[in-house]
């Protein structure tokens, strides 16, 4: 599924992604907007929800870019379908709730990464998302936290972590706190993450 085209601005190469999200998609804006500097390597071609009225909505409808609702998140056949369509070359999950069915992690394997926000295996698997996560470190009176951008295979929050980053979170006063600056490093490290990746799937095909 891969392919190459060049830049209209600068002539590089791009690699095209699919975002998969469910929910206020803060992590999409953040690798949308990387995607229109001028070095970014990748393309963000549509974004794809289970949820029809997600946040992350509007952050398609702001950048002009398609906005897929899939109604059988099981259904491997017909969401590989729908990326043919795209071209899609790479899903990242941001904040993506549903399991991704194994025909579509066998058909893009090594081109699926997600982001969680801890130090995996700390505070992963089921269960373990969004809130409930800080939520846990909260609890756990945890002086760092941290973030982990990870390939994705058929089971949770288990693929090869590809970067992993610790936060300090000292001066954190609440879980909502910590929610803030964890997802503040995640805007910042997720696109750079993925721009990397990119450039390493382009120069191999
Ligand atoms: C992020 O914290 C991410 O680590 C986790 O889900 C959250 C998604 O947030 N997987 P947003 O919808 O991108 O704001």
């Amino acid at each position: 599924m891969q392919h190459s085209f060049s830049h209209p601005m600068n002539h590089q190469h791009i690699v095209n992604v699919a975002i998969f999200a469910s929910g206020t998609g803060s992590n999409a804006d953040a690798l949308i907007r990387y995607s229109q500097k001028k070095d970014s390597s990748y393309s963000v071609v549509v974004i794809v929800s289970n949820k029809e009225n997600a946040g992350v909505r509007s952050v398609s409808e702001h950048f002009s870019i398609p906005f897929e609702h899939i109604q059988q998140a099981d259904d491997g056949a017909s969401i590989i379908a729908l990326l043919q369509k795209y071209n899609v070359d790479i899903i990242a999950l941001g904040g993506y709730m549903k399991l991704l069915p194994p025909e579509l992690v066998r058909a893009f394997k090594g081109k699926i990464i997600n982001i969680h926000p801890s130090l995996l295996p700390d505070y992963g698997g089921k269960g373990m998302y969004g809130n409930h996560v800080h939520m846990a470190v909260w609890k756990d009176k945890m002086p760092y936290t941290g973030l982990t951008i990870h390939y994705v295979d058929e089971e949770y929050d288990r693929g090869q972590a590809l970067i992993q980053c610790r936060i300090d979170i000292g001066d954190c006063v609440s879980p909502e706190a910590i929610a803030e600056k964890v997802k503040e490093a995640e805007r910042m490290i997720y696109p750079l993450m993925l721009n990397q990746l990119c450039k390493i799937i382009y120069s191999q095909g």
